[in-house]
Order: C-alpha cells, then sequence, then structure tokens
C-alpha cells in the first residue's frame, strides 16, 4: 500500500440507517444533514443509505425532508447546491416524531426502522445518533435497550455527542448507564475537533516525518501554548452556555483532545486502540492541581459590553437567556503539565474564550533559545523576549504551518530578524477540506473509533479539569474583567508572566 494512501481514509461507510435524534436541532440542521449530503454527493455513501430522524416536532417525512433541504442550502454555503444529489438523498430522510422520554416511540421507531431496511434492501445495521439535549442521552439509551432495538442481525453503534457529563462524578455515572445497554466498543463519543483535518495533520506531521520527532520533548520545547479563541459570543446559546462556561465547553474536551495529540507518545500501529491508548496515556498523566495551586494555574474570565466598529456589542449578562447576575466563564485559561519523561517541566498552556478579538484556533510549540547567541538582537543575551524558533500548527481558519526562525537582514552588520516559513492548506492542496463531521459519521459507519473518545479518556480529561471546577465554583470573580473584543483577562498575562513568558496574540 503506498504511503499516502492508507486504507483509513478509503472506505466507504457499511449500509446502514441513522436514527437520528434530535433531527430538528441545531446540530442536525446546521452540520449533521449537512455532511450526510457532502458524503452524499462524494459518493461516499452506501447505496440505500437513509436517515430516520426524530425530534418531538410533528412532521411529516415530506415536510423533514424541506426542512433539511433548507438548512443545507443555509448551512453549506462553501459548496454548490446539486439538485439531483439532492432528490437522491431526499428519497432516504424518514421522520418518526415522539417525545423520546415515551416508551411508545421505540416501537414506531422500530417498525419504521423495519420498514425502510425492507424497503431499500438492505442489511440490518443501525447507527443511533443522539443529537439531543444532553440530559436525554441516558434515558434513551435506556429505552433503546428496553425495546430491543440494541441488539439485532446486524451491527448497532451509538454515537453520543458533547457534553459528556457535566463533571467528573456525572460522567462516570452516563458511562455506567451507556454500558449497560451497549459493549464499549459500540460506544462512539465524539469530540468533532479530532475530526478537523488540521488536528489529524498533527500526526502525520509528528509521525510521518523524520526530523520533528527527535526535538519534540523538554530538552528543546520551551512551553506549548493551545489557543481557541472565538469572536462571536454565546449566539443563542446563552441558557445552555449559562449553564457550562469555558472550561466544561472548550476545555475539557477539544483543548485537552488537542493537547493529548500533540503530547502523546508515537502508538505502534495506525490503529484506533494504538492511537487511544497513547492519547489516554498522556491525559491521565496530567498533574492534578491541589486546591490551593489552583489560582496561580488557572485563570476565568467573562466579557462585558464594549463598543466594536462603531457597534454596541452587549456584554455576557446582557445576552438574551442569561442571568444579569451570571457568574460563569466565558474565558479560561489553564496552565498544565505532564509528569512524563517527554513533558516534565514543559507548561502546556490552554486558553479558549468567546468575543475575543479574532477567531483563530492554533497550537504554538515554542522553542528554547539558542544556549548561546553570536549576534546582535537575539537570544536571551539582547534583554528581551526573543526566542526565534516558533512553530505554529494552524487549525483554523487559515489553515497551515509555519515556523519562525531568524535570518540576517540584508545590509551591511549582522543583524537578525524572525522570519517564517508557511505552509498552506489550501495553497498546497487545492481541494475541499472535509468537514469534521464528514469525517467522523463515515468512520462510525465504518466501525473505526480512532478519533472517537475512549471511556478512560472522558475521565482522565474530566479529572484535569475537576480541581479548577471546583474551585471556581467557590470563588468570587469580579466580572467583567475583559471587554469584547479584546484578548481576555490582564489576570491571563499574568499567569504567564510569572514565568518570563507571554501570550502570542496571532
Ligand atoms: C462547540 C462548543 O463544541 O464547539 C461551542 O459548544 C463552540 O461553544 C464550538 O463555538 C467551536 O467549534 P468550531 O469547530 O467552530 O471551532
Amino acid at each position: 500500500m503506498p504511503l499516502d494512501d492508507p486504507l483509513r481514509f478509503h472506505r466507504r461507510a457499511e449500509p446502514c440507517v441513522v436514527v437520528l435524534f434530535g433531527a430538528n436541532g441545531d446540530l442536525a440542521r446546521r452540520k449533521l444533514i449537512p455532511a450526510l449530503f457532502h458524503m452524499r454527493c462524494e459518493r461516499l455513501l452506501p447505496p440505500g443509505f437513509a436517515v430516520v430522524g426524530n425530534s418531538r416536532t410533528p412532521l411529516t417525512d415530506e415536510a423533514f425532508r424541506e426542512k433539511m433541504r433548507a438548512a443545507v442550502r443555509e448551512f453549506s454555503a462553501d459548496t454548490p447546491f446539486q439538485p439531483d444529489h439532492w432528490d437522491e438523498f431526499a428519497r432516504g430522510l424518514f421522520y418518526v416524531p415522539g417525545d423520546s422520554r415515551d416508551a411508545g416511540l421505540y416501537q414506531a421507531l422500530r417498525s419504521r426502522i423495519e420498514e425502510v431496511t425492507a424497503g431499500r434492501e438492505m442489511p440490518d445495521n443501525v447507527l443511533f445518533y443522539l443529537a439531543t439535549a444532553p440530559a436525554l442521552y441516558a434515558p434513551i439509551v435506556e429505552q433503546l435497550g428496553r425495546a430491543g432495538l440494541a441488539n439485532g442481525r446486524g451491527w448497532r453503534r451509538v454515537v453520543i455527542e458533547k457534553p459528556f457529563g457535566h463533571d467528573t462524578a456525572s460522567a462516570s455515572e452516563l458511562c455506567g448507564r451507556v454500558q449497560r445497554v451497549f459493549q464499549e466498543s459500540e460506544i462512539y463519543r465524539i469530540d468533532h475537533y479530532l475530526g478537523k483535518e488540521t488536528v489529524q495533520n498533527i500526526l502525520a506531521f509528528r509521525f510521518g516525518n523524520g526530523i520533528f520527532e527527535p526535538l519534540w520533548n523538554r530538552r528543546y520545547v520551551d512551553h506549548i501554548q493551545i489557543t481557541a479563541a472565538e469572536s462571536i459570543g454565546v449566539e443563542g446559546r446563552g441558557a445552555y452556555y449559562q449553564q457550562a462556561g469555558a472550561l466544561r465547553d472548550m476545555i475539557q474536551n477539544h483543548l485537552l483532545q488537542v493537547m493529548a495529540t500533540v503530547g502523546m507518545e508515537p502508538p505502534a500501529a495506525f490503529e484506533a486502540e494504538a492511537v487511544r491508548d497513547e492519547r489516554a496515556k498522556l491525559l491521565r498523566s496530567i498533574r492534578l492541581w491541589r486546591p490551593e495551586e489552583v489560582p496561580a494555574h488557572a485563570v476565568a474570565g467573562q466579557y462585558g459590553p464594549a463598543r466594536i466598529g462603531g457597534e454596541d456589542v452587549p456584554g455576557f449578562r446582557q445576552e438574551p437567556g442569561v442571568d444579569p447576575e451570571s457568574r460563569t466563564e466565558t474565558y479560561a485559561a489553564v496552565t498544565f503539565y505532564v509528569d512524563n519523561w517527554r513533558w516534565a517541566g514543559v507548561p502546556f498552556y490552554l486558553r479558549t474564550g468567546k468575543r475575543l478579538a479574532r477567531r483563530v484556533t492554533d497550537v504554538a510549540i515554542q522553542f528554547r533559545p539558542a544556549p548561546h547567541s553570536l549576534f546582535e538582537g537575539s537570544g536571551p543575551a539582547a534583554g528581551r523576549w526573543i526566542q526565534p524558533n516558533l512553530l505554529v500548527l494552524r487549525i483554523q481558519p487559515d489553515e497551515g504551518i509555519s515556523l519562525r526562525f531568524l535570518a540576517k537582514r540584508p545590509g551591511s552588520g549582522m543583524k537578525l530578524r524572525s522570519v517564517s516559513m508557511d505552509f498552506n492548506y489550501g495553497a498546497g492542496f487545492g481541494v475541499r477540506t472535509p468537514a469534521a463531521y464528514e469525517t467522523l459519521l463515515l468512520d462510525a459507519m465504518a466501525g473505526d473509533a480512532t478519533l472517537y473518545i475512549r471511556e478512560d479518556m472522558v475521565e482522565a480529561s474530566w479529572r484535569a479539569v475537576q480541581p479548577v471546577l471546583d474551585v471556581w465554583s467557590e470563588s468570587e470573580f469580579d466580572f467583567p474583567n475583559y471587554p469584547a473584543g479584546s484578548w481576555g483577562p490582564p489576570e491571563a498575562d499574568a499567569m504567564l508572566a510569572r514565568s518570563g513568558r507571554q501570550w502570542r496574540n496571532p
């Protein structure tokens, strides 16, 4: 097999019915149905493929198809709408209305699944996708179990959206309840960051090339910054977000998974269990803060109103659905250490926030400076914070990689300046990048869990943030502490400044 053509990227989904709970919800309309439709356009879906959608809204199959057509047109603005493909795809969309707490729904679903598989001559493979409110995950799974839908002649798999639990204890309770019905190998806990091409590319970059891995450790790396900055606010999700906050919404899952990908050891093989073992090991090696250590290593923020580009932007407490006294953080920055041989003493700084200055997600690997500088304006002797070698893995939106190094300025003398070598995905490949959900849906249908979260990974990532959650739940913050459109609260700068470092503001 040629090296650049691994099997995982060249297979097709196995014929199956996707039973989509929450089919009329935001995630289904914005991400899931558009992703499935793109897969249809790219011929990645098997013939006969069908979706049976469910939510409480009474809709006929026809009305559901119309709604989904409107959603695809609205949310896949990057690709032209192809009516022929749509008609073919829409013939495989079905809808069963009903309350997912009601046992009667599951009988209706069972007959619909049987009807659809028989009518479309498909094997009895079913992928249940839970895109509902998190409080419904366990009840739905239990109802599936009671109705006998969790077993069949073909395979059964269940995809569960984030948030998986609200803290360590609730995540473990949810794990237990789901595992009483499905086996761990049938449970696909999704974290859409792992499906992003640029996050998958971290593995290609690290383990496909020979020259970076020798530098990827405490001898050469000074520290690592992982940033997921959003310029948008809470966009009508105030009520959910107020319960979650930035630490639960982004760090516990997405950013810790990115950190695990950046920090993990090379897996023995590119196979689900081998890759997940290494990610899990890294997450388990994160040092757990004692309560008294939390204030020095974690910073919470909440945005206040501001005037940006001549427009008044509300603060978090003024957003719809948000308590005007809300103490929820919309910004979180945490320092983590990984207590293993590779990373001992190297801080990983993770930060995320809403209404920051720009939308940008990236990983910056800051290398140590040259031990001795021969040149003017470089190295520690320059008396400034100049650490020339910086590798930036740009996750989004300007996907690419850049490596910064020093070069001689043209002219007499020996003056140096930082320059950078850049790789840009768009220019480099010139093809459409599949959305994370396309990759992940295909993986689930093909039975490949490499990019899904295993039970031990969920547990380890909750354990890493739990001390911070505990201390913050007891703390009084002086919120709001950063204006919308800025780079976050000054305390986050102070956290790095204490060790002589600073955030890059990309
Ligand atoms: C979601 C969070 O999981 O990820 C949102 O709940 C956040 O609050 C989103 O906006 C960010 O995803 P992306 O792919 O736009 O970076």
